[in-house]
């Protein structure tokens, strides 16, 4: 599909990978509708890219957030949805409050689900139209000290491949891209000093941005994990996951030794 022209709903825009989205995807000629809670941010954001975008500020864990997205989106025309709003809380399940663990489960698995079935109707009747879910390399590999995130983005993988096979004989393309660690907000200090104690690679925001728009000019949907070596470990867990349990269990000692001190740290907005 090309991406010139067409007129793309895009969540989270106002995030560190929305942000690169949003530039790289004016800059191929989309027009954007740009979504995140925050009216401001969204106007600043606006302001640094092309005249003609539009905004919502909208809470989408809230029915009436997602309605006001879904009027916008159908008063736009939208034929391409990119789900990229998401949130992380990083600890040990057991000391996590549940309301927190809820609001991951929302924010990160229902509202791209309801929005999709709000959405597909208007999507389906379009000569050309695609859907891409933001999940993460934590969607294929539980890793502990992230139990509710990977649950949650296992569960959007399974949605989009699902959803992908369902919508097989239509025009609506359906992608599932898998970031690894990157450099934005949604990582924590200790999450960064995991991070770098485990020698795991964070790349640039742009860096996913940038495989957003491969994916989009495919003709076929379909999966992309960003990164080596995650996404071999991606394929190493589902063909051997007793392998990667045994590779987890030495790190297990370090995650906790973040992920206990993580209480106080970065919470989901309420
Ligand atoms: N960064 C990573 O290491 C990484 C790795 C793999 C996958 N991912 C995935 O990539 C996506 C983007 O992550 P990011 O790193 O860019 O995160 P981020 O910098 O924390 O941005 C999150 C975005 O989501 C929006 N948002 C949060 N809660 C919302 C709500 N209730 N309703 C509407 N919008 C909401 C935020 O805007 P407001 O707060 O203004 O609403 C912001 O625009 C997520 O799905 C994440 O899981 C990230």
């Amino acid at each position: 599909m090309r991406v010139e022209g067409t007129t793309t709903l895009l969540t989270g825009a106002t995030g560190g990978i929305g942000r690169a989205m949003a530039h790289r995807l004016a800059a191929c000629g989309a027009r954007l509708l740009l979504c995140g809670r925050d009216a401001p941010r969204l106007a600043e954001l606006a302001a640094e890219l092309p005249p003609g975008v539009l905004t919502v500020a909208a809470d989408i864990t809230s029915v009436a957030g997602r309605e006001a997205l879904v009027e916008a989106a159908t008063a736009a025309a939208v034929e391409v949805v990119i789900h990229n709003a998401g949130a992380q809380e990083f600890g040990l399940f057991q000391e996590q409050d549940p309301a927190v663990l809820q609001r991951q489960f929302e924010l990160n698995l229902c509202a791209p689900v309801l929005l999709t079935r709000a959405l597909l109707p208007a999507l389906v009747r379009r000569d050309a139209a695609a859907l891409v879910f933001v999940g993460s390399a934590f969607g294929s590999i539980g890793h502990p000290g992230f139990a509710a995130y990977c649950a949650s983005k296992f569960g959007l993988r399974g949605f989009a491949e699902t959803l992908r096979r369902e919508l097989a004989d239509s025009a609506v393309r359906v992608h599932y891209l898998a970031p690894r660690a990157t450099r934005t907000a949604l990582n924590g200090p200790r999450v960064v000093a995991l991070n770098q104690t485990l020698g795991n690679a964070m790349d640039a925001p742009e860096r996913v941005a940038d495989e957003l728009l491969r994916l989009l000019e495919r003709d076929r949907g379909g999966e992309r994990f960003v990164g080596w070596p995650e996404k071999l470990f991606v394929r190493i867990n589902a063909v051997w996951p007793r392998l990667v349990d045994a590779a987890l269990a030495g790190k297990l000692a370090t995650v906790r030794r973040y992920a206990s001190l993580a209480t106080t740290e970065r919470r989901i907005d309420s």
